[in-house]
C-alpha cells in the first residue's frame, strides 16, 4: 500500500521494482518507530513538490477535501460549527484544510513533521492572503498543553505513517478537551488486501486483511524510504476506546458519479465496488 504513489510500484511481486528516487523496493516488514519517524520526515520533505504539482489543484490552497472521493467539509460538515472553536489539523500538508477552516472563524494551527509540506503551506498562504500558525512537530509529541484544543481533525496525515497510532490517539485524547472532536480520514482498512492498483488488477483479493506488516520501501542502502503501516477496522476502534474516545461515526464516502479522477489507487472502477477511505468521528470522553 502506498497511499500517494504516482505510479504504483507494485508490492508483493518481488523486490526490486522500479527506479524511483528513494523508493526502489517494496515489502512488507517490520519497522520501528525510529525508523518510521526518519523515513516519513525524508519522504515528505522529498516528495512534497511532486505531491502538490499533482494533487495540489484537488486539494486547492483554501478547502477542505476529506478524501480522493471529493468529499468537502464545506458539504458534510463532519467537524460540526466551527466557529471560534480551537482546532489542531494534524499532518497538515500544505494546509489547505488550517486555512478553510479559519475562513470559518475557527482559531486553528496547522501542524505536520516535514519541513518540505510546510514550505508548500507558507507558499499556498502568500498566494492566498490567508495565514494560520505552522508548527512543524512529531504527531506523537504534539508541543502544546493538555485540554488546549476543541477539534483535532486530519485528511491523511500522520496516523498511517507511524508505527504506534495508539499513541498518537493518545497524544489527540491529552490536547483536547472533554466532549472535544477527535475527526480523521485514512485509506479503508479493506483495500490492504489488494494491490495498489486502480484498474482490473486491482481487484483481485491478493494479501490478507489481518496482516499488520507495515508496507516498507527500501532505499538503495536498505533502508526504510516510506512507510505505511495498516491496521483493521477494529484496531482503529480499539485504539480509539482505548485513548478515552467514543466513536459517534464512520463514514464510508461512496465514488461520486461522473467523479473521473483517479488519485494513485483510487479509481471510479475500484471506487464503485468498495470503499477506499474511512472517515473516523470521535468524542474525547
Ligand atoms: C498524505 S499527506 C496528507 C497531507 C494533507 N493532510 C492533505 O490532505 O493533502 C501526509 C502528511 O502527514 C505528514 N506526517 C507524516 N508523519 C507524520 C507525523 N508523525 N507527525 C506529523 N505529520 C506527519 C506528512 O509529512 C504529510 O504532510
Amino acid at each position: 500500500m502506498c497511499i500517494f504513489r504516482r505510479e504504483p510500484l507494485l508490492p508483493y511481486r518481488g523486490s526490486v521494482i522500479e527506479s524511483e528516487p528513494i523508493g526502489l523496493a517494496a515489502l512488507r516488514r517490520a519497522v520501528t518507530d525510529a525508523e518510521s519517524r526518519v523515513a516519513s520526515r525524508r519522504w515528505w520533505d522529498l516528495d512534497a513538490d511532486d505531491y502538490q504539482d499533482e494533487h495540489g489543484a484537488f486539494l486547492g490552497d483554501v478547502d477542505f477535501v476529506w478524501c480522493p472521493e471529493g468529499v468537502r467539509e464545506a458539504d458534510a460538515r463532519l467537524l460540526g460549527d466551527v466557529r471560534g472553536r480551537r482546532v489542531l489539523e494534524l499532518g497538515c500538508g500544505a494546509a489547505a484544510a488550517a486555512r478553510w477552516l479559519d475562513g470559518q472563524g475557527a482559531a486553528v494551527v496547522a501542524l505536520d513533521l516535514s519541513a518540505g509540506m510546510l514550505r508548500h503551506a507558507r507558499e499556498a498562504s502568500d498566494r492566498s492572503g490567508v495565514r494560520v500558525p505552522l508548527v512543524q512537530a512529531d504527531a506523537l509529541a504534539l508541543p502544546f498543553g493538555d485540554r488546549v484544543f476543541d477539534i483535532v481533525c486530519t485528511a491523511f496525515g500522520a496516523v498511517p505513517f507511524v508505527a504506534d497510532s495508539a499513541a498518537v490517539m493518545r497524544e489527540v485524547a491529552r490536547v483536547l478537551r472533554p466532549g472535544g472532536a477527535w475527526v480523521f480520514s485514512i485509506t479503508h482498512p479493506m483495500r490492504w488486501i489488494f494491490w495498489d492498483e486502480p484498474d482490473e488488477s486491482g481487484l483481485i483479493a491478493r494479501n490478507s486483511y489481518f496482516d499488520r506488516t507495515p508496507y516498507v520501501e527500501l532505499d538503495g542502502s536498505g533502508r526504510p524510504a516510506y512507510v505505511e503501516q495498516h491496521r483493521t477496522l477494529g484496531d482503529r476502534v480499539r485504539e480509539l476506546v482505548a485513548a478515552g474516545f467514543v466513536l459517534r461515526d464512520l463514514v464510508e464516502p461512496e465514488w461520486p458519479a461522473g467523479h473521473q479522477q483517479v488519485w494513485g489507487q483510487w479509481s471510479p472502477l475500484r471506487g464503485r465496488l468498495f470503499p477506499g477511505t474511512a472517515i473516523f468521528l470521535a468524542d474525547r470522553a
